[in-house]
């Protein structure tokens, strides 16, 4: 199976400093699924248009059935994925968002800051995370589950 990844950061994107987001989720899905996902990388600032055709370019494809963003979910200025992620959803599956803001409420309070959605473009599934390398961490795990089910819908098992 193959994961799209694109980390959202207009300072990382500039080399200002290092992606740490984007290497965090593959972490995570090595650690639960083993070797049995490959990876794509991208690296984008925060710019709604260049997120959207990035999104629909990956989904048009047909390579990879996951593709996960990571950052620019909060109310700043420039957070503006979940905008681009809703104008190329076909159907939103927004439990995936409440369930990161439902879990990680109780021990971080700033997570219901995250606007973070999810949902399907043709045969692929896209969720949001948020930035914070941490908060992917908290975050992903208890999801995978329920991204498992998805992609078992989505291939029409
Ligand atoms: N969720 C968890 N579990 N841990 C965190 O540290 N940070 C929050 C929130 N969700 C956080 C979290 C904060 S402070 C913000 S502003 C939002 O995610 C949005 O982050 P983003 O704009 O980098 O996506």
């Amino acid at each position: 199976m193959k994961v799209a990844r694109i980390t959202l950061s207009d300072r990382a994107s500039a080399g200002v400093y290092a992606d740490r987001s984007g290497p965090e989720i593959e972490r995570v899905f090595c650690e639960a699924w083993g070797g049995a996902v490959e990876f794509e990388a991208h690296l984008l600032p925060d710019e709604r248009d260049l997120i959207a055709e990035t999104l629909r370019l990956v989904c048009a494809r047909g390579e990879c059935a996951l593709v996960i963003t990571t950052g620019g979910t909060g109310p700043s200025a420039r957070d503006v994925t979940p905008e681009a992620t809703r104008a190329v959803l076909e159907k939103e599956l927004p439990g995936f968002g409440e369930a990161m803001r439902m879990l990680s409420f109780p021990t971080v309070p700033t997570a219901i800051l995250s606007r973070a959605t999810a949902g399907i473009r043709g045969k692929t599934l896209i969720l949001n995370l948020p930035g914070n390398p941490r908060a992917i961490g908290e975050c992903l795990p208890p999801l995978l589950p329920a991204i498992r089910e998805a992609l078992r819908h989505l291939a029409g098992e």
